[in-house]
């Protein structure tokens, strides 16, 4: 079956294309895996402007169309360009009203090429940016409309957990998922495919957010995930001789409940860095051991949370998913607390390519839907949709 995903809930416009089969386990072969990141327009404001991110998916989704069909030789040119009837037309316009500029695109597109063997469109319907979101879910309405091919609505989260498919052939039951990424912090006690029950999530600050967010008052680039993590290896490795006194809090690590919050771990950041002279504050010693100790506190908190989850819901694996959890010291010290704690726990992580945020993954998560499909008219987006 060959499913076409389109993301478009936050900062990055994607569509892939994937031959989806279940044969001992699943199997999604990636025909294609188009991402066109808006990294660049983001940056200077340290993290992602929905009125922005709305614009740039409008300009990117009609290219980026084109490339993942072409990569995954599902396109064709129309021997002469074809006219679009006038009560399709009508109807594309409704579709399309809030995008004009992705209407002009969008109309050339059709005309142009032919209808591709595809069986299902699987879109993003939330949570996300509500802005963001619409003008996916709105493009993939008018391509269900004009090629006729059903639409199925994906849970973003959801897609965050079936990311690991592309390198697990299945998951094993009841497991853990912990999703970390820059919107979101959750974690789900997964009792099959499509049963969750979500156990906690952050009452503020996704743990991406929160890092982003530190990046930015030490003046460091967006994403800032990426960045605090390759410093603080940079802290681990000169082994500085005169450490700073830095003390920062593991908000909620002790409560009992699976709630997380991380705001107040940026304020500690923002009141330390305040505290410091310019002098101080400029220097790499500083910067490199404030983003050791970030990090830290922030897979502290993670750790101990998914573990004390795993043990009461005496779950059988551990399923991660998101930006965050490409973090390779959150990845080494889960694994090293599982073995110690949990041994015959099984943990797995997508691929790091897959943690942030794909079009492959969404197509998968269409797989598990490919019932629940739906008529254009039927598919919204859901800013706050839930998992369960
Ligand atoms: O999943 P994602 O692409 O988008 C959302 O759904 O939010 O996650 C993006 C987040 C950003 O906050 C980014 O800073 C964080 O993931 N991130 C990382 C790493 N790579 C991305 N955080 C820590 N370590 C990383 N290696
Ligand atoms: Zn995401």
């Amino acid at each position: 079956m060959k499913i076409l995903g389109i993301e478009t809930s936050c900062d990055d416009t994607c569509i892939a294309i994937i031959n989806a089969q279940k044969k001992n386990g699943f199997c999604f072969d990636i025909l294609s895996d188009i991402v066109s990141s808006q990294i660049e327009i983001h940056k200077k404001w340290g993290g992602v402007w929905p009125t922005l991110a709305k614009r740039a998916h409008q300009q990117n989704l009609v290219p980026v169309l084109e490339q993942s069909l072409k990569k995954a030789g599902k396109i064709k040119v129309l021997q002469s360009k074809s006219e679009i009837k006038k009560s399709k037309l009508r109807n594309l316009e409704k579709i399309l009203k809030r995008e004009p500029e992705l209407l002009r695109d969008f109309v050339g597109f059709i005309s142009k090429f032919k209808k591709p063997k595809i069986d299902i469109l699987a879109v993003t319907t939330g949570p996300g940016l509500e802005p963001c979101l619409w003008t996916g879910v709105n493009f993939a309405r008018a391509l269900s409309f004009i090629w006729n091919i059903p639409l199925v609505a994906v849970n973003h989260i959801e897609a965050h957990i079936y990311a690991n498919l592309i390198n697990h052939s299945q998951f094993i039951f009841p497991a853990i998922c912990l999703v970390v990424s820059g919107g979101h912090t959750q974690l789900i006690l997964m009792k099959d495919y499509g049963k969750y029950k979500i156990l906690g999530e952050t009452r503020d600050d996704a743990a991406g957010e929160c890092l982003d967010k530190i990046a930015r008052i030490l003046g460091l680039e967006y994403p800032g995930g990426p960045i605090i993590a390759k410093l603080a290896e940079r802290f681990k490795k000169e082994k500085s001789k005169t450490r700073i006194n830095i003390t920062l809090p593991r908000p909620m690590i002790f409560s009992k409940n699976y709630d997380f919050s991380f705001s107040g771990l940026k304020t500690a950041v923002l009141y330390d860095f305040k505290k410091r002279s310019v002098h101080t504050q400029r220097k790499k010693e500083y910067i490199y051991q404030m983003c050791f100790e970030a990090q830290q506190a922030v897979i502290d908190v993670l750790i101990k949370k998914t573990i004390k989850a795993t043990k009461n819901y005496k779950a059988k694996a551990i399923i991660l998913g998101g930006g965050v959890s490409a973090n390779t010291q959150l990845q080494k010290q889960i694994t090293k607390k599982v073995k110690q704690e949990i041994p015959g726990c099984k943990i797995i992580f997508p691929l790091p390519q897959y943690c942030t945020d794909n079009a492959v993954m969404t197509a998968i998560a269409g797989f598990f839907h490919k019932k629940d499909k739906k008529s254009w008219q039927e598919v919204k987006a859901e800013a706050d949709l839930r998992l369960d």
